[in-house]
């Protein structure tokens, strides 16, 4: 804040007798008071200061906990961690383009700014309007096969807009990072289950760039001063207790066989039942989005007391295959769900199962709705929810 406009803002309060009303980056309005009125008005018991801050501090006000710049917010993980971020008293900051997130997403809590990671100067005034403590950087194109077919697309967006956030952190001073990676940049391994040492040699593009990611953000956390959590989800799956976000994939199992399930589909096509797996098909560690988006919030308690640079799995240490998953659904929803078995698809690895005990030791996070059950009945109440608005 610069001094002639400080000077003209003491000089309008004096003239109004102690009290003016401002509106700072589109927040509700700001009290501003002369000295001698604050303590006049310090005398009167029924008058109650809700929160108070020096001029110095006005440029922007943010809660204690801090404010989180989530990329990819309207997206399926992303906007259950906005709702965890504004219950656990964070502001939110959310930016995305909408090319598979939803607007229906964002909760009346944070603010939305539609646009692209790939816009630099965008970034810079984001950085510059908020006062960002934290980045959680979950945009990014997502679809195995489609990498496949398109894998400039992800070098792009998943390694080259990654690049440029990095640069306008540094740039604003933000100093602090958490990146959603993923098992896939694992790919085939032979023992299981799959620790952060593990060899990372992805089998599609769409997981070698977001290892190519995690390595940019870790030259930054070398030579920038940059503190960065590396989460690597195994499969995410389920949904809010309401019901209420909508899903961005329809190509992930679970919302599949629940389609199945309720009618929306004739029958499950299964790539592969030809596996080295005891039943034939691919084996998964399918954890709940909840437990994604808790541990972020523990992870943002924690960072500053952890190392510079840190990889850690989520998942749940269990492994079920896609016909366990099918027969789960089948008993949890008291329904058939016919299924056939297809050509095994490009990218897929046979078994992927996470070793969890760095989320447990370093986080102290505990899964608490990974279950199968919960997973089925928090989906099905989604695509329950969906159906009837589509029926209404
Ligand atoms: N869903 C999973 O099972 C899973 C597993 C492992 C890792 N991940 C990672 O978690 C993150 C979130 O995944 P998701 O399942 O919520 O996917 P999603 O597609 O629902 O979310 C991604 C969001 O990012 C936005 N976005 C993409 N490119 C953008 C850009 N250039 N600028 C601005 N916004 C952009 C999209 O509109 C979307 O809202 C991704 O980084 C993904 O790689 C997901």
């Amino acid at each position: 804040m610069d001094n002639n406009y400080l000077n003209d803002l003491i000089n309008e309060t004096q003239s109004r007798g102690g009290g003016l009303l401002l509106n700072f980056n589109e927040k509700p309005a700001v009290v501003v008071l002369t000295v001698e009125k604050y303590n006049e008005l310090l005398q009167k018991p029924d008058v109650v200061f809700k929160q108070q801050m020096v001029l110095g501090d006005m440029a922007e006000q943010v809660s204690e906990k801090g404010k989180i710049l989530v990329t990819g917010g309207a997206g399926y993980i992303g906007s259950h961690l906005v709702r965890q971020l504004l219950e656990h008293g964070y502001e939110v900051v959310i930016l995305d383009n909408l090319s598979t997130g939803k607007k229906e997403n964002i909760p009346a809590g944070a603010s939305f700014i539609e646009g692209d990671l790939k816009d630099v100067n965008l970034l810079r005034d984001i950085f510059a309007a908020h006062r960002i403590s934290a980045v959680v950087h979950m945009a990014a194109s997502i679809e195995v096969e489609e990498s496949v077919r398109e894998p400039e697309k992800y070098f792009e967006n998943n390694v080259g807009n990654t690049e440029k956030l990095l640069v306008a952190m540094n740039e604003a001073g933000v100093k602090k990072i958490i990146f959603s990676s993923t098992a896939a940049v694992y790919g085939e391994q032979e023992k299981m289950p799959i620790t952060e040492n593990s060899p990372a040699r992805p089998n599609n593009p769409y997981g070698y760039t977001k290892l190519l990611a995690e390595k940019a953000i870790k030259y930054y956390t070398k030579y920038a001063g940059l503190k960065a959590i590396i989460f690597r989800y195994f499969n995410a799956c389920g949904c809010d207790f309401d019901g209420s976000i909508i899903p961005t994939h329809e190509s992930h199992l679970i919302p599949i066989v629940l389609e199945v399930a309720k009618g929306i589909r004739p029958h499950l096509q299964v790539y592969g039942g030809d596996y080295k797996t005891f039943d034939g098909t691919c084996i998964r560690d399918y954890v709940h989005v909840l437990d994604i988006a808790k541990a972020h919030v523990a992870a943002l308690e924690k960072i500053d007391g952890m190392d510079n640079f840190n990889i850690i799995n989520i998942g749940t240490g269990r492994g079920s295959s896609v016909k366990e998953v099918i027969n789960a659904a089948s008993e949890v929803l008291n329904k058939i769900i016919p299924m056939e078995i297809g050509a095994r698809r490009a990218g897929d690895s046979v078994i992927t199962v996470a070793d969890n005990t760095k989320l447990k030791q370093i986080l102290g996070y505990e899964l608490k709705h990974s279950d199968l059950e919960t997973i089925i009945k928090t989906s099905w109440n989604q695509i329950s929810n969906k159906v009837s608005a589509a029926l209404s």
